[in-house]
């Protein structure tokens, strides 16, 4: 995490903020010169944090799309999910432990479905599906929950969730950001 933003980066909203609480809308072909902006500032935006994934709210835009890129080594493999539906889930749960770049620093496990089935638009606007496992399922899952207004910390206790929310806030209020 870089310490001084960069301010030719789109900025990234941090938790609490009521654009991360509210369910974004439907991508249109009306929306289509915003996504095509919007994509580039995103990747920018996720790949300096440094993260895996970003939703559109997490910048302020209240639209359904996401990026995510799971590249670990110097190859990049970014994915762009414009109106992401999950159609299919396993009944079998995996835990993993989640972070968010809207609460940095900020971890917990969450327990969802191993494996996932995803319907979404690429950037050229092709319907595809996309089968998931692994690390690539809960961040599916995570970016979507996103699109709902849903933060990981929402699927642990409330006890565990207002420890980490007031930590955050904390921590923030040190960086004077
Ligand atoms: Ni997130």
């Amino acid at each position: 995490m870089n310490d001084a933003p960069n301010p030719s980066l789109i900025p990234i909203l941090i938790a609490p903020h009521p654009v991360l609480k509210r369910p974004a809308r439907k991508v249109l072909s009306a929306d289509a010169d915003l996504v095509r902006e919007l994509i580039p500032q995103m990747f920018a935006a996720m790949y300096d944090a440094p993260g895996i994934g970003l939703a559109a709210p997490q910048v302020g835009h209240s639209l359904r799309m996401a990026v995510i890129d799971l590249t670990r080594d110097d190859v990049r493999d970014p994915l762009v999910l414009i109106n992401p539906e999950i159609i299919a889930r396993s009944t079998d749960m995996a835990t993993r432990e989640e972070g968010c770049l809207s609460l940095p620093r900020q971890f917990a496990d969450v327990t969802r479905p191993a494996k996932v089935k995803v319907r979404y638009e690429d950037a050229q606007g092709i319907k595809r599906e996309i089968e998931a496992d692994e690390l690539l399922a809960t961040c599916l899952q995570h970016e979507i929950d996103h699109l709902d207004g849903i933060l990981f910390v929402d699927h642990i206790s409330a006890l565990k969730r207002n420890i980490l929310m007031r930590k955050l806030a904390k921590e923030m209020r040190a960086k004077g950001t």
